[in-house]
C-alpha cells in the first residue's frame, strides 16, 4: 500500500472536486517509469488507465503506448503519440474488427496479431504492414484465474505449436515480422519469469531455423504490486537481469541486437492512484457493521469482479482520534455484491478500520490501475472526475459526466 498524499490534502481535494473522486500523483508515475529505464522500450499498456493526460505524462518520459481497441489509438493519437511503423503506438488484438482494421490501415499501427486469422485480413488490405505475434507459450499465471492469459482455457494469443504457421502467413502475405512478444497473465512472480525466457529463446530459435528474422522481442506486461502489507515489491534491476540473459542468447540465435521491451500497466501507476469516497451511513446487521460510500463497484470493479483486496484508511472529518472497528465497506449500488471488503467468490470479510462516521472520508488506496479504466454507468451512475497531482499543482484530467450526458444518447 502506498500513500503519496497526507490526509489532509484529500480532505482538500475532496472539497474542491467533490465525492468520489479519482486522484493520481505524478511523482509516482515518474518514479516506476525510471526504475524501468534499462529496457529499450517501455511500452504502456493503457487499458489500465487510458486517460489522455496520463498518457501525455507517460509519452514526456519518453514512454511509448500498447493499444488493445480502436479507442485506445485513437487516445494515443489525442495525447500526441505517433503512429506508423517506425511510431510509438502497438496495437494487441485477438481479432480485428473492421472498423479497427480501417484504423490501423490508415495510421499504419504495427500490429501484435493474437490468431492467425488476422495476419490474413491485414496482408490483404495493407502489404508490408508490420506485424508482431503474441504466442501463448501454453502455461500462464495471473492473480486470479480472470488475469491469467495463457494456457489452453485462455483466449489469447497464437499458440506456440502455430507459431510456424503463423511465420508462413506472414511471408504468404507479405508482412513484415517486427517481434515476437508473450503476456502470460497479471501477477507474474520469478519462477513463471524464468519459464517463460526460456520459452521466447526457444521461439526465437524456432524462427530462425524456419528462415526468418525480427528485431524485437517483447516481455509484455504483469509486474505485480504490493496491494497488501508485506506483499513483495518487483526488483526492477532483477526482472530485467532475467530478461536481458533472453535477449542476449536470442542476439546469438540470430547474431545481431535485438530490442527488449517490456508492456506494463499496473506497475506504472497502480500505486500512484486512490479512490476518494464519503461515508453516507453506517449500519449494524447481526455480527457486521456495514460503512456505506459513495462511490461502488460501478467505480472500482476489480473487489467485486476478482476479490481483489484494497488497502482502506478513513480520514475523520472532525479530526477526531480513529477508535479500530471491523467494518464492512460497501458501496451505493442496487447489489449485494457492492462490497469492497470482499474475497473471490463473494464472500464478504470485515476489515479493521478506524471506525467511520457520516461525513468522513474512505480512502481506497492503489487504485491508479484498472479503477477508472473499468468504470461503468451501472445504475445510471455518471463518470466520476479525476484530478492529477504534481508538486504542488492539482489539475482536473476529467470532468464529472452528467446525467444529462448519458441521456443525451437515448434522445
Ligand atoms: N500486455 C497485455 C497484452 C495485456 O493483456 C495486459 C493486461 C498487459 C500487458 C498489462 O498487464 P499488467 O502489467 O497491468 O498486469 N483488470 C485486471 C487486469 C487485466 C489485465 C489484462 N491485460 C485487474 O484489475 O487486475
Amino acid at each position: 500500500m502506498a500513500n503519496p498524499f497526507s490526509p489532509a490534502r484529500l480532505q482538500a481535494l475532496a472539497q474542491t472536486f467533490g465525492s468520489p473522486l479519482w486522484v493520481y500523483d505524478a511523482a509516482t508515475i515518474r518514479a516506476r517509469i525510471a526504475a524501468l529505464k534499462s529496457f529499450d522500450t517501455i511500452r504502456f499498456a493503457q487499458k489500465a488507465c487510458s486517460n489522455t493526460h496520463i498518457l501525455r505524462l507517460m509519452r514526456e518520459q519518453g514512454v511509448q503506448v500498447d493499444a488493445v481497441s480502436r479507442g485506445e489509438i485513437l487516445r494515443a493519437l489525442a495525447a500526441g503519440y505517433r503512429a506508423g511503423a517506425d511510431g510509438e503506438i502497438v496495437f494487441t488484438a485477438d481479432l480485428l474488427d473492421r472498423e479497427t482494421l480501417a484504423t490501423v490501415v490508415e495510421h499504419r499501427v504495427p500490429v501484435n496479431a493474437g490468431s492467425i486469422d488476422m495476419l490474413g485480413q491485414l496482408g490483404a488490405v495493407s502489404p508490408g504492414h508490420p506485424v508482431w505475434l503474441r504466442i501463448n507459450p501454453g502455461f500462464g499465471h495471473g492473480h486470479s484465474n480472470k488475469t491469467n492469459t495463457g494456457g489452453e482455457h485462455s483466449k489469447h494469443g497464437i499458440w506456440h505449436s502455430d507459431l510456424g504457421a503463423a511465420l508462413d502467413a506472414i511471408a504468404r502475405h507479405g508482412l513484415k515480422l517486427v517481434g515476437l512478444h508473450m503476456h502470460i497473465g497479471s501477477g507474474v512472480d520469478y519462477g513463471h519469469l524464468s519459464q517463460v525466457c526460456g520459452a521466447m529463446v526457444h521461439l526465437v530459435r524456432q524462427a530462425k531455423a524456419a528462415g526468418h528474422d525480427l528485431h524485437a522481442i517483447s516481455a509484455g506486461g504483469g509486474l505485480s504490486i504490493p496491494y497488501r502489507e508485506g506483499d513483495p515489491s518487483i526488483d526492477a534491476a532483477h526482472y530485467f537481469g532475467l530478461w536481458d540473459m533472453a535477449r542476449q542468447e536470442a542476439q546469438s540465435i540470430l547474431g545481431h541486437a535485438l530490442a527488449l521491451e517490456i508492456e506494463p500497466g499496473r506497475y506504472l501507476v497502480a500505486e500512484s492512484g486512490v479512490l476518494l469516497s464519503e461515508v453516507r451511513a453506517t449500519k449494524q446487521a447481526g455480527a457486521n457493521h456495514f460503512v456505506l460510500v459513495d462511490a461502488g463497484f460501478n467505480e472500482l470493479m476489480r473487489p467485486a469482479m476478482y476479490g481483489s483486496f484494497h488497502a482502506m484508511s478513513v480520514i475523520a472529518a472532525d479530526g477526531r482520534q480513529l477508535e479500530p472497528r471491523a467494518s464492512v465497506v460497501a458501496g451505493p449500488l442496487c447489489e449485494s455484491g457492492d462490497v469492497f471488503t470482499q474475497e473471490d467468490g463473494g464472500v464478504v470479510v470485515p476489515r479493521e478500520l478506524g471506525e467511520a462516521r457520516v461525513g468522513d472520508l474512505l480512502v481506497i488506496h492503489d487504485t491508479g490501475a484498472y479503477g477508472a479504466s473499468m468504470s461503468s454507468n451501472y445504475n445510471s451512475r455518471p463518470l466520476i472526475a479525476e484530478v492529477l497531482v504534481d508538486g504542488e499543482a492539482e489539475r482536473l484530467i476529467r470532468r464529472r459526466q452528467t446525467v444529462e450526458e448519458l441521456l443525451a444518447l437515448e434522445a
